[in-house]
């Protein structure tokens, strides 16, 4: 059964020029990185309007500087997976190859990816409040302070808060020229990454989704992929140079 998808889904790959990734917390997981939504989620501890909002981080921003330290310990222990060496594998075999990640924690660009969008930021990057001015920052415990004498937050995208205008340009600009989108480890439910896949799709854009479980874009797919996305893309690979 998985066979006959893999191999479906290496024959969509054989004749694509152009294909567009979106990938989510799910291709981080098989690294040990915890996903935000489902059983072992983040935000089944935690509280996203207590930790993920400018108005939080306004509240108490040590606390929320902690979790991003503790999010950062987690990262910075953790290794690229097969999965992300794949897509490094599948961007020298396509002509035209965009990743745009909703991750922070950068391990598809450590696995050695060139093309790489960040939709929500770097969770080792520090912005200044006030002029903008951003840094790289590792564990450190304190909030920095930017040149200019004010605070620093973490350069992430947080609840309510727009993404960058040029990097979601580029993206629809992107599709709107390949022939191949490919979903993987995204819950997709939230705005407004979900809505690209759906956007090619209405262009006629091939579709392959691949989970570990159903999401809003399973019926929309040509072909679903159904486990860890580690494996199901190791094997993808292992199938294009057969
Ligand atoms: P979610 O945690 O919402 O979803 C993770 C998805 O990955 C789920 O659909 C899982 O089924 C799937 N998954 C888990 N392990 C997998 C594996 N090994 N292989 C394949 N799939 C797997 O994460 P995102 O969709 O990335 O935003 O979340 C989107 C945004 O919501 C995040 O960027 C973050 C969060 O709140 C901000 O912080 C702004």
């Amino acid at each position: 059964m998985r066979s006959a998808e893999i191999e479906r889904f290496v024959g969509f790959l054989r004749d694509k020029r152009s294909v567009f990734v979106l990938t989510g917390a799910g291709i981080s997981a098989d690294s040990g990185i915890p996903t935000f939504r489902g059983q072992d989620g983040i935000w089944k501890n935690y509280q996203a309007t207590d930790l993920a909002t400018l108005s939080a981080f306004q509240r108490n921003p040590q606390i929320v500087w902690e979790w991003y330290h503790w999010r950062q310990s987690i990262i910075l222990d953790a290794e690229p997976n097969e999965g992300h060496r794949a897509l490094v594998h599948l961007e020298e075999y396509c002509p035209s190859f965009l990743i745009l990640t909703q991750n922070v924690d950068g391990l598809q660009q450590k696995a050695g990816s060139k093309s790489v969008l960040e939709l929500h930021g770097n969770i080792f990057r520090a912005r200044c409040m006030d002029c903008g001015q951003t840094i790289h920052h590792e564990l450190e415990p304190e909030i920095p302070k930017c040149v200019c004498g004010a605070m620093m937050r973490p350069d992430v995208v947080w609840f309510g808060e727009p993404v960058p205008t040029d990097v979601l340009q580029r993206s629809f600009a992107f599709i709107d020229s390949c022939d191949l989108v490919i979903v993987i480890g995204t819950s997709a439910v939230v705005q407004p990454a979900a809505s690209l896949p759906v956007y090619g799709k209405n262009r006629g854009r091939q579709l392959v989704v691949v989970n570990r479980e159903a999401t809003p874009l399973s019926d929309l797919a040509d072909l679903n992929l159904f486990g860890h996305a580690a494996e199901i893309l190791s094997d993808i690979v292992r199938g294009l140079n057969g």
